[in-house]
């Protein structure tokens, strides 16, 4: 890992992920319990795989779409969960907004190893809910 994702982990790991879980005020403290671990194995995975395409902005200069707020964008959870584990068969499917995304940005998401199992994409998603929607920084 370089320098700078380095200090972008820190910096999120110390700051920002807990600060995004307060948000989660109002849940139970079993279920936001539950949901920390979820969404610390998502950040994890999001640092380890999706930093080289995306970052948490909304709006970035990476290969990928910044995925800060991506929730409020895409059609619906489900959707959000299909695409994930197969990027490649959601636009082949000819899903609009799959062709959308797709037609913006000249490389393709690969379907990806980590994202075929289940338990995963529920982390991914639950820390990608979590990320609360940063257009500036
Ligand atoms: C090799 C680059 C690459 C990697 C790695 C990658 N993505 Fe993507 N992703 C893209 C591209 C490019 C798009 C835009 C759609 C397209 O062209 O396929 C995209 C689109 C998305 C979208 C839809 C965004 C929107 O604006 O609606 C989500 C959500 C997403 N990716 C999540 C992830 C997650 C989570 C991971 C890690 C598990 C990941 N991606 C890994 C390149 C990548």
């Amino acid at each position: 890992m370089d320098e700078r994702s380095r200090r972008a982990r820190t910096l999120l790991g110390t700051f920002f992920l807990p600060a995004a879980l307060m948000l989660a005020g109002g849940f139970s403290p079993e279920i936001r319990a539950q949901s920390t671990a979820e969404a610390a194995k998502g950040q994890k995975i999001f640092f380890k795989v999706c930093v080289q395409c995306h970052t948490l902005k909304e709006k970035s200069q990476a290969s990928g779409p910044g995925l800060g707020g991506v929730l409020n964008r895409v059609p619906s959870e489900e959707w959000l969960l299909k695409w994930l584990e197969d990027p490649e068969a959601m636009v082949d499917s000819g899903d609009a907004y799959a062709q959308s995304i797709a037609d913006d940005y000249p490389l393709d998401m690969p379907k990806l190893e980590v994202m075929q199992k289940e338990s995963n994409r529920e982390a991914i998603v639950t820390f990608l809910k979590e990320v609360p929607d940063a257009p500036e920084n």
